[in-house]
């Protein structure tokens, strides 16, 4: 029930603009068709004929209120429920990733490229799971974009020639003894030419 009103407020919270908007905008047309302007008052009468400016100004402003009113109000409500109900996410999950399977010990192919958290929100997940590519996934080519110094090498290539290269080491049957990499071979011969 707890858990329940912790995502309710979250999920109020989170979308409060919105809410307020639109709850304001659904006050204002039923307001407007509530509270009317006494427009057959003598006084109101009186001002349209003298200063007809003055009186359209009110007209319009009343009816402005009439949405701007129930919108303050509920930003203050959202707000109090920001400051007093609302907690963050992250605070409650930080979960552990599950045991990384080592190279030598895989039954399958496959390359971890990193952690997998929530595909859409840039939050720690309560049960991160390993970033795994299946075997086919290599064959076609991997592209590790970046600036020089980014880490493209620590963090792509190093890692997943550990995994190529460790996979079976143990058993030495189906494993990978050799990895070929046509644009850096091209480069090295360069290199030693020059
Ligand atoms: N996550 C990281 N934290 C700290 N140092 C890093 C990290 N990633 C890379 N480095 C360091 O930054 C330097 C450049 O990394 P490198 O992988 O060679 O970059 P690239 O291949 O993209 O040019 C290396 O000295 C490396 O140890
Ligand atoms: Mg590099």
């Amino acid at each position: 029930m707890v858990s329940q009103l912790k995502t309710l407020c979250r999920i109020l919270v989170r979308h409060r603009f919105l809410l307020s908007a639109g709850l304001s905008a659904a006050a204002g047309i039923i307001l407007k068709s509530i509270v009317l302007i006494p427009v057959a008052d003598p006084l109101f009468r009186y001002a349209a004929l003298q200063r007809p400016s003055i009186y359209v100004a009110f007209v319009w402003g009343f009816a402005i209120f009439l949405f701007t009113t129930p919108f303050l109000m509920l930003s203050m409500c959202f707000s109090l429920v920001y400051i007093h109900f609302y907690e963050e996410e992250t605070a409650e999950t930080l979960g552990a990733l599950p045991e990384y399977p080592e190279p030598q010990y895989r039954q399958d192919l496959f390359l971890i490229l990193g952690e997998l958290h929530h595909q859409l929100e840039a939050t720690p997940a309560a049960h991160p799971q390993w970033l795994s590519i299946p075997e086919k996934g290599p064959y076609t080519g991997i592209a590790a974009l970046g600036a020089i110094g980014s880490g493209k090498t620590q963090g792509v290539i190093l890692p997943a020639m550990h995994q190529l290269f460790g996979y079976k080491r143990v058993t030495q049957r189906g494993n990978c003894p050799a990895l070929f990499l046509k644009r850096r071979a091209i480069s090295a011969v360069k290199w030693l030419e020059s």
